[in-house]
């Protein structure tokens, strides 16, 4: 069992988010596959991928070797001054893995930036092209697409609009088809058929002619706990968005680059291709700052044509990240990884299914791939949440911790629609990794139990 540091206030960085007299965070070492190690010796099994991002585990040789072979080039050149062999690249390569349609990469420094720029694109493509009338996206509640002004006012998180709320543009918001707790006299396949036709509504309530843009994670990341939803809902979206000359846009910055065992997750229905796609994360594997926005090329040149996208930032294609976001794409065609999210996804699903066979407060295990989730229950049979002040998500991480495991475990929405645990590991790992950290995540929620038992919160 790991020791871990003892309680004070973080200091000058973590004092920031964490509350006075919360337990030190352990201090990163060095990284190696799916371990991390701290600085006192512990090591702990990255069960996340830190927030869904090191898709290649950590200290990879070939991505490592890539970023000093590019160092010793050019490490920075300003796009509207210079092309690089690195953006071509990773660019060619990105559009080409994600399919015909999404042609074009515009390529930031994060998910936040990514959605801005597609936003941003959209609206001008609708004014250049006549439809200066259109400027709503529409998003999901509960969803998530960033921290930036932009993005958080299409997220579905009420906490953060209580507090943010008067700095963001308000827009319309549709339920997501959420499967576990479910409305009465609702299945889950009639509940997400309603969720479908509550976008149409939204958009005939809000004037056709005022929408610009329907955004959604195509499998849900912490907002959701890697929601999917029936297969006939993503075509139904889609059916309604051509009707209605409204854009698709799939935010893809977890389920993107292979996590669900597709390049895209977009690629599991399709027949409800998106507009537009937007990646980061997974994309650079936690290697680099980068994010990437994908596009129909018909769209960009009529942009293009129009004076061009007004748009950019310092970091736009910033050099070192495309040489790092093309060795990460290189890496996950040639290992085949997104096969091995597959292929390692049902193994790991089939062993978290068995903890929550034999775990009273694991209500239910979901996602597809490697991005999988674990509902967290103070009762299986009734669906009762484990009362909110022990703050169930946080309390497993702190746990996992001690048991070795590295767990993303950040309470969304203040619990309004549940609580969960995200298990995202590499998409590196092994058969052999994925027993390690089933037989960790089971130590740790039997530790758990354990404790909600003596304090008489559950039976
Ligand atoms: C679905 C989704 N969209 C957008 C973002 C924002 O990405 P970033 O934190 O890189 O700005 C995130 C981050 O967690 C995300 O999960």
């Amino acid at each position: 069992m790991n020791q871990m540091p003892p309680s004070g206030l973080g200091g000058s960085h973590q004092s920031f988010t964490r509350p006075p007299g919360a337990p030190r965070l352990p201090r990163i070492a060095r990284g190696e596959g799916v371990w991390l190690f701290d600085t006192d010796g512990n090591r702990y099994l990255d069960a996340s991928s830190g927030p869904v991002a090191s898709n290649l585990g950590h200290g990879h040789p070939r991505i490592l070797a890539a970023m000093a072979a590019q160092a010793r080039h050019a490490v920075f050149a300003y796009p509207s001054q210079f092309e690089s062999a690195a953006n071509i690249e990773f660019s060619d390569r990105l559009a080409r893995l994600a399919g015909p349609g999404l042609d074009r990469a515009w390529v930031v420094s994060g998910g936040s930036e990514a959605v801005e720029s597609a936003i941003k694109f959209l609206r001008q493509h609708a004014v250049v092209t006549g439809q200066g009338s259109r400027w709503k996206v529409i998003g999901r509640q509960p969803g998530y697409h960033g921290n930036t002004l932009g993005a958080l006012a299409i997220s579905g998180d009420d906490h953060a609009h209580e507090v943010f709320g008067p700095l963001l543009q308000a827009v319309p918001r549709v339920p997501a088809p959420l499967s576990y707790r479910l409305p009465p006299n609702h299945t889950v396949e009639t509940y997400a058929a309603a969720c479908a036709a509550a976008l149409e509504a939204a958009i005939l309530r809000e004037g056709p002619e005022t929408v610009l843009a329907f955004i959604l994670e195509p499998v849900g990341g912490l907002a959701t706990g890697a929601l999917v939803a029936p297969a006939a809902y993503y075509e139904e979206v889609r059916r309604i968005c051509t009707r209605h000359g409204v854009a698709l846009i799939y935010d893809e910055v977890m389920s993107g680059a292979g996590r669900t065992g597709r390049f895209l997750a977009a690629d599991h229905w399709p027949t409800a291709r998106p507009d537009v796609a937007v990646l980061a994360k997974g994309l650079s594997a936690g290697y680099a700052p980068m994010g990437a926005a994908l596009f129909p090329a018909a769209m960009v040149d009529r942009v293009a044509a129009a004076g061009g996208f007004m748009h950019g930032f310092t970091y736009s294609a910033h050099v070192m990240n495309c040489a790092v976001g093309a060795a990460v794409l290189r890496e996950v065609e040639e290992a085949d990884l997104t096969g091995n999210a597959e292929r390692m996804g049902c193994l790991l699903r089939a062993r978290l299914d068995a903890i929550a066979a034999n775990s009273p407060i694991i209500g239910e295990v979901r996602g597809l791939g490697l991005l999988l989730a674990m509902e967290l229950v103070a009762d299986r049979g009734s669906k009762a949440m484990i009362p909110l002040e022990r703050v169930a998500p946080q309390r497993v991480g702190e746990l996992a911790l001690r048991h070795g495991l590295a767990l993303y475990c950040r309470r969304t929405s203040r619990g309004a629609y549940g609580d969960w645990l995200m298990v995202s590991p590499p998409l590196t790992i092994t058969a052999e990794e994925v027993s390690e950290l089933s037989d960790r995540l089971a130590a740790t929620l039997a530790e758990f139990v354990d404790e909600l038992r003596a304090d008489g919160v559950i039976a």
